[in-house]
């Protein structure tokens, strides 16, 4: 438990705020004026759905964190000068120095989030530059991860998962799942990262991605500040039945500790609120017809800052179902990322040049698939997540539909434009998480389990 209370929370948020919309301004006036540079610098791509060939300046994600990890490191006087200038000066020496070592706990939270985000940072801008192979890529976010776990460690984090209703006569309520609850959240961190850079290739897709994410944390942050009043939202706007309880959750967790539960949760907004500010000015640039490419730069960036909040702000599973579309998304395209299905460098839905459509994309099969691999794709096929073409004589699959979920929502909605295409990906992500802030917090007041 924190020795000292949460500083005052408004002065420090209106500051993230205000940084926040400094991060969106700087985004929108940074990203075209250094276009030029990143083309001379050859960091530069093709649009591959377009009809013009243009080169387009690419990892451009580097310039929002810059702007996104400079702010965050001016930002670090304003929460903690008020917990310096709470310290108790009038107690004893032993609650002067537990004030103390408090401070430097959520130092030390702040500094290694930092540390992963500028990780992040440097892998994805090696990717851009070095095109590094998937084998070298993943073990690198699991590294990053190391200064967040050791200092969840250090505070003497939370190994335990509520177990389900008709496992807990096997196991109990809550299971300690100790160390590999470390190895769990380790893996978080390259799944985020990787999650949003494979559900890509399309104006907006990554950065809308990101955007969306990062307000569905902020909504769920703000639950659990302690609000003066009692008022339920309801989120029918976003298509969802639920209904959220603004500051139910804090109220459910008061008697959990509460003020620990909102300085998490503050946490999460200072790191969430410039994000968002970022990725809005950045996203004014990257909307169809993109004048500028995010690269992976901003995938691992944006990913791992979700993974730092989800880690050090005890929201990791609740994290995860807002990355629904990306589980879903990874999960089929398991198949290709393994090696089952071959997987061309690119993925991305095929252009028609003549109605400027997207179709679904295919990967081709030069021998005949195993039959590990054809049962696979039946089931797929059948559930229809892709689209399958057999050879005339002896049957056998010689082509596929790739699999992801741009090629699954143009399979079942027909042909559309790109614009069109961001739009859904973007309704889908929105009445996803929609949903799960609401059914989710008000699952957690019901349980009244909160971390
Ligand atoms: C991932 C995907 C790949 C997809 C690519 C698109 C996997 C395993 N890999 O690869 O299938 O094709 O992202 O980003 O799923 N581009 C556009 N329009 C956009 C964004 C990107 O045409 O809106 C093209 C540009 O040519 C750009 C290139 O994609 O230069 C960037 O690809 P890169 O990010 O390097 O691909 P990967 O992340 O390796
Ligand atoms: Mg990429």
């Amino acid at each position: 438990r924190p020795l000292l209370d949460p500083p005052p929370p408004l002065p420090a948020l209106h500051t993230s705020v205000g940084f926040s919309i400094f991060a969106f301004l700087a985004a929108l006036y940074l990203v075209p004026a250094l276009g030029p540079s990143f083309v001379k610098a050859n960091l530069k791509g093709r649009d591959l759905l377009k009809v013009y060939s243009d080169p387009i300046p690419e990892s451009q994600g580097l310039i929002c964190a810059a702007i996104y990890i400079l702010l965050l490191i001016l930002f670090i006087p304003f929460p903690f000068s008020n917990s310096i200038a709470n310290l108790p000066t009038k107690g004893t020496h032993l609650e002067g120095l537990l004030g103390a070592a408090s401070l430097h706990h959520e130092l030390s939270v702040y500094l290694s989030s930092l540390l992963s985000l500028l990780m992040a940072t440097l892998l994805g801008f090696l990717d851009d530059v070095f095109d590094i192979r998937w084998r070298h890529k993943l073990p690198i976010p699991l590294i990053a991860a190391i200064p967040l776990l050791m200092v969840y460690h250090a505070e003497g984090g939370n190994t335990h998962v509520v177990v389900p209703i008709p496992l807990r006569p096997l196991f109990g309520v809550l299971l300690n799942l100790g160390p590999l609850y470390y190895l769990y959240m380790a893996l978080l961190s390259t799944f985020t990262t990787n999650s949003i850079n494979i559900l890509a290739g399309i104006n907006g897709s990554e950065v809308s991605q990101a955007l969306i994410i990062g307000i569905s944390v902020i909504l769920n942050d703000l639950l659990y500040l302690p609000w003066p009043i009692d008022f339920r939202i309801p989120l029918h706007l976003l298509g969802s039945q639920a209904e959220v309880d603004v500051g139910g959750p804090w109220r459910a967790g008061m008697a959990y500790g509460s003020s620990q539960l909102v300085s998490r949760h503050l946490f999460s907004l200072y790191f969430m609120l410039p994000l968002v500010g970022v990725c809005l000015g950045f996203m004014y640039h990257n909307w169809y017809p993109a004048r500028a490419f995010p690269g992976d730069t901003l995938c691992y960036v944006t990913g791992m800052a979700f993974s730092v909040v989800g880690i050090q702000g005890h929201f990791s599973k609740t994290l995860l179902l807002f990355f629904i579309p990306q589980i879903f998304n990874f999960v089929l395209s398991c198949p290709q990322i393994f090696g089952l299905v071959p997987c061309p460098r690119h993925r991305v839905p095929r252009f028609d040049p003549d109605t400027n459509l997207l179709h679904p994309s295919t990967a081709q099969f030069s021998q005949p698939p195993s039959k590990l691999t054809t049962l696979i794709l039946r089931v797929f096929a059948s559930l229809r997540l892709t689209k399958l073409k057999f050879h005339p004589s002896n049957g056998a699959i010689v082509e596929a539909t790739n699999l992801t979920i741009l090629n699954f929502l143009l399979v079942n909605l027909g042909p559309m434009n790109e614009k069109e295409l961001v739009q859904t990906l973007m309704a889908v992500q929105v009445s996803e998480d929609g949903d799960v802030v609401g059914f989710w917090i008000n699952y957690e007041i019901r349980s009244q389990v909160v971390y």
